[in-house]
C-alpha cells in the first residue's frame, strides 16, 4: 500500500467518527500529556480505536488524538507519541502526525522532554528549537512511494518558523519562565548518552538531547508545516549531571510534570496571540 493511502485510510476513519477540522496540532512529549486535559475538549479517539494504528509503549504517553479549542482555535492534540526506541519504523512514527495533516492541520507546536548539556539550560527551563541534528535516526523521508506527501529533498533552512520562534521567547519573559533557543539532537535511545556522546553532541553544535521529535519534524517541513518545537528540559545530560543519583525515566517523567503549568501557559498564550497576529496559516 502507498504511505499516502494509508495515511488516507486513518483519516476517513477518524473522520467517521468526527467532523472536526484542525488548524493546529500539538504533539506532547514525557510527562506533558496532561497539557491535553486543559483545553475545551470536543472529542477524543483512542490509537487503539483505529484499526492497525500504532500503540503507545513508552510510560507516560496516553495514545490518544484529543480535539478541541483554544481561544477558538481548532487544534488537535497528540496525547503521546511513539518513538523509534519502541521498535517501530519511522514511517509509523510520523504516521499520526501525517495524519493530523491531513485532517486540515497545517500549523504544529512539538513538545518533548530533553537532557540539558548547558549549564545555563537548567532542569525545568524550556528550549525552543532554533535548529536541529537528526541524522542519527532514519530520516521519515526515506522511501520510495512518498511523492504524493512532498518532495524528497527539502530544504532545511529555517525549518522553525522565526515569528513562531520569537513570540514563544516573548511569551516566556512575560511570563518569568525561563526559556532559550537552542540546538536540539535527537538520539535513538533508550539509552541515555555516555559521557564521550555527550561531548561529541556538544562538539557537534547541540544544546539538548532527547529521543523523539527531529525525525517529526522533518516529516512536518515535507508538508510545508509552520512549525515550532520547545524542548522541557528535565535534566542535566550525563557529563553535566552533578548528582550521584541514576537518570531514570521516572525523573524524567516527574520534572516534565512539574513542567505542565508552565507549559500550559506558554502554549496557550502562543495560540492566544498568534491567533490575534494572523500568525496561524
Ligand atoms: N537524554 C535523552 N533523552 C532524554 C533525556 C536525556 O538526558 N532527558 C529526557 N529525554
Amino acid at each position: 500500500m502507498k504511505e499516502i493511502d494509508r495515511i488516507n485510510y486513518y483519516v476517513n476513519q477518524i473522520k467517521k467518527k468526527i467532523d472536526f477540522n484542525p488548524q493546529l496540532a500539538i504533539v506532547l512529549g514525557s510527562g506533558l500529556n496532561d497539557f491535553a486535559d486543559t483545553i475545551d475538549k470536543v472529542a477524543s479517539i483512542d490509537y487503539k480505536d483505529l484499526d492497525g494504528f500504532v500503540r503507545c509503549s513508552a510510560e507516560g504517553h496516553v495514545g490518544r488524538f484529543v480535539f478541541g479549542y483554544i481561544n477558538s482555535v481548532r487544534v488537535v492534540v497528540m496525547q503521546g507519541r511513539v518513538h523509534y526506541y519502541e521498535g517501530y519504523d519511522v514511517a509509523d512514527i510520523v504516521l499520526p502526525l501525517r495524519v493530523m495533516y491531513y485532517l486540515g492541520a497545517r500549523n504544529v507546536i512539538f513538545t518533548n522532554a530533553a537532557g540539558s548539556m548547558r549549564e545555563d539550560f537548567k532542569p525545568g527551563s524550556f528550549m525552543v528549537f532554533y535548529d536541529q541534528i537528526a541524522f542519527l535516526v532514519k530520516s521519515p523521508l526515506i522511501g520510495n512511494n512518498l511523492e504524493s506527501i512532498g518532495n524528497r529533498f527539502v530544504d532545511t533552512t529555517d525549518m522553525f518558523d522565526k515569528d513562531f520562534r520569537k513570540l514563544l521567547l516573548k511569551i516566556g519573559k512575560e511570563n518569568g519562565i525561563d526559556i532559550n533557543e537552542g540546538v536540539y539532537i535527537q538520539a535513538a535511545g533508550p539509552q541515555y548518552e555516555t559521557v564521550a556522546e555527550m561531548r561529541a553532541f556538544k562538539l557537534w553544535g547541540a544544546d539538548a538531547v532527547g529521543m523523539s521529535t527531529a525525525c517529526e519534524c522533518n516529516a512536518a517541513l515535507q508538508l510545508s508545516m509552520k512549525m515550532a518545537a520547545i524542548s522541557c528540559i528535565t535534566n542535566y545530560e550525563s557529563g553535566l549531571n552533578l548528582t550521584s543519583e541514576p537518570l531514570t525515566h521516572s525523573q524524567v517523567q516527574l520534572m516534565g510534570q512539574k513542567a505542565n503549568q508552565a507549559l500550559e501557559i506558554l502554549i496557550k498564550q502562543f495560540v492566544k496571540q498568534a491567533k490575534e497576529v494572523n500568525l496561524l496559516d
